[in-house]
């Protein structure tokens, strides 16, 4: 486990070596989701969990807020280990999953009581709780509306509230903006941010969205095929990657595979890699590698579109974590 990873006051989540393997179905091999998965959230910080389509990440929360178990491997939540007392760990986490279970036909009032509920609170409590957490929402204007007439970021925010209901001190969010258009994107990051800071609460989110972690977590783990690949702060993991990136998109009618041929021949540049039109490349210095990219491209008879500098983002460490590009491993998605 790396430095960055030492929680500094206490796990609030410990999975070790878990493994989840589904039936393939239709003599298909079995798809192997988890594959020893490991890692530690501290008490009282956002933790992120990426990766892309399939990587394992719903599976993971599902275990870890046992609606699921492991095949091997064992798992603690708020201290709790989840095989052995899942009531225990149930009673002390919030559960967001990635579709909402809020019912449409009732108004957003009525789910937060009946979740309150159905989560233990009386009567009382549970009414003064959801009006509560309206207000913090900014929901109450819409508190005796039929959620079906709901916006997909109110609709989304009142599933955060409902998993917020009796006060858990671990809250598991299973990518609570996917699907969000931008404005409602950012709303949710304020709302996750200022819960974090106020409740004391330990939150683990799973998100496709790599600026979404940054922003918000603390630490990182990235997962890809059911193992983490690589965890850490999100500064800290880009620190590690040295350098800025050259990031090159190659003319309609020119040949990227030879543009990456031509960055990788030039002496300080490395790591080059290219999808679609796109060659990106590391280097220590890139205001003053890119007129060389672009001398070079030109001596070569390459045109290029656009080139563009940046410090590292976790873009990139995702990159060279997976090598592949995070919009080329969850495909449309980031299209959409
Ligand atoms: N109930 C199931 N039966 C069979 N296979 C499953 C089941 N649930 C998940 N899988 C498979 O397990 C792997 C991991 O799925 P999981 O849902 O955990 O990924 P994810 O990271 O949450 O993906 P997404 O970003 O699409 O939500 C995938 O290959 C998926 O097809
Ligand atoms: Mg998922």
């Amino acid at each position: 486990m790396s430095p960055h990873q030492t929680p500094r006051n206490g796990a609030a989540i410990t999975a070790v070596e878990l493994a989840k393997s589904y039936p393939g179905g239709r003599g298909k091999p079995a798809v192997r989701a988890l594959d020893g998965l490991t890692f530690e959230a501290a008490a009282g910080e956002v933790f992120g969990l990426l990766g892309p389509n399939g990587a394992g990440k719903s599976t993971a929360v599902k275990i870890l807020s046992t609606l699921s178990r492991a095949d091997s491997g064992s798992a603690r939540v708020a201290g709790i280990d989840v095989a052995r007392h899942p009531d225990k760990v149930r009673a002390a986490i919030g559960f967001v999953a990635q579709k909402s279970v809020c019912d449409p036909m009732d108004t957003g009032y009525e789910n937060l009581v009946l979740a309150g509920r159905l989560q233990g609170l009386p009567g009382p409590a549970a009414k003064a709780r959801a009006l509560e957490l309206l207000e913090r929402f900014s929901l109450s204007g819409a508190r005796d509306r039929l959620v079906k007439t709901y916006s997909g970021g109110m609709a989304r925010k009142l599933d955060v509230a409902v998993g917020l209901m009796h006060r858990p001190s671990v809250l598991f969010l299973d990518e609570p903006t996917t699907g969000l258009d931008p404005e409602a994107r950012a709303d949710m990051w304020d709302e996750i941010e200022a819960m974090a800071g106020t409740e004391n609460m330990t939150v683990l989110l799973t998100t496709h969205y790599l600026d979404e972690a940054d922003r918000l977590a603390a630490h990182v783990a990235i997962l890809d095929a059911g193992r983490i690949v690589a965890s850490g702060t999100p500064e800290g993991l880009k620190r590690e990657l040295r350098g800025d990136a050259v990031i090159v998109e190659t003319g309609l009618d020119a040949d990227p595979v030879a543009a990456a041929r031509t960055m990788a021949d030039l002496g300080d540049v490395r790591e080059v890699s290219r999808d679609g039109r796109t060659v990106r490349c590391r280097t220590d210095d890139g205001a003053a590698a890119l007129p060389r990219v672009l001398a070079a491209l030109d001596g070569a008879r390459i045109a290029v579109a656009s080139a563009t500098v940046a410090r590292p983002s976790l873009d990139d460490v995702y990159l060279r974590h997976t090598g592949r590009a995070y919009s080329a491993a969850i495909g449309e998605e980031v299209a959409a």
